[in-house]
């Protein structure tokens, strides 16, 4: 039988796309190319001081990390770097455009943001806990990341499939076989400094290369918040994975991470974005694995 609400929701994936086809047909400017590809890297928008900044307060140089098959994700809750973000024209307009102009719909934070790290060791045939195939994201959701170091060709990153996030024959958390379509694959590489927006409705997937770090954020259109989609157990487990593939000063991370917990009230508010400091259990999860394994 027809799940009404698979229904409602292909029908709202139909109309996006055709709002998409038809806002990229208009002008060139550099809105637009989002629009068009599907993609953008914006490039030296934000500051190295602040880069290095998380850097250094989260123990992120590569010598600090094993080789793993998993990613590694640590909650960002530091309140001088969000409140960065947040005050970021060229982010907001991005956002605002995505999904008031293109959706039609306001834009929520999804969930809180994350450092993700990604250091394979990389085997023929190894099964990895890293989204190496190709694949779309939940209904409605958009992501940016921001490379804490280089992203060029030797390095872990992510391919996308140019303009398949226009395609009605491409649905919202799907799996598919490449070789079936046409398209263009762009690699984002990328500089500390640059943001890689991506619209991912489109097709896209993690290709393995060498250590990465990046911070990840993710939003939607209201649905599938941290609350729906994640369970608090779950952090407790990201922070387990975390600690286990660490071999630098755990302690300096824990501290650090306790101030930022202290301080998550400096986060200055934002409409729709407060998944960031509603999701206190959710830290106090994490920092418990982190403590306690
Ligand atoms: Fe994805």
């Amino acid at each position: 039988m027809l799940n009404p609400f698979r229904v409602y929701n292909y029908l709202g994936e139909v109309y996006n796309k055709l709002n998409k086809n038809i806002v990229s047909n208009k002008t060139d400017n550099k809105e637009n190319f989002l629009v068009k590809e599907g993609f953008r890297i914006s490039k030296n928008i934000i500051s190295l001081e602040s880069i290095e900044h998380i850097i250094s307060r989260y123990h992120l140089k590569e010598k600090n990390f094993k080789k793993t098959k998993s990613n590694l994700a640590l909650p960002l809750i530091n309140s001088e770097f969000v409140n960065e973000i947040i005050s970021n024209q060229e982010i907001q307009n991005t956002l605002g455009f995505f999904y008031e102009n293109i959706l039609k719909r306001k834009c929520f934070l999804q969930v809180p943001p994350s450092i993700v790290i990604t250091n394979p060791e990389i085997k023929e045939n190894a099964k990895y806990n890293i989204p190496c195939s190709w694949h779309t994201d939940y209904f409605q959701e958009f992501t940016f990341h921001i490379p804490l170091s280089k992203i060029d060709k030797t390095s872990t990153r992510t391919l996308y499939a140019s303009k398949s996030h226009k395609d009605i024959f491409i649905s919202s958390q799907g799996l598919y076989d490449i070789n079936k379509f046409n398209y263009q694959v762009e690699e984002m590489y990328s500089n500390p400094g640059d943001v890689i927006f991506l619209d991912v409705s489109g097709l896209h997937r993690a290709e393995l290369g060498n250590y990465r770090m990046m911070i990840q954020f993710k939003f939607t259109s209201g649905n599938n918040l941290l609350n729906d989609i994640v369970q608090k157990e779950t952090y407790k487990k990201m922070a387990v994975i975390f600690k286990e593939n660490f071999i630098g000063d755990i302690e300096g991370i824990i501290n650090n991470f306790k101030e930022d917990l202290e301080n998550l009230k400096f986060i200055n508010d934002k409409e729709n974005w407060e998944i960031l400091k509603n999701s206190l259990p959710y830290y106090k999860s994490y920092l418990e694995g982190l403590i306690c394994s």
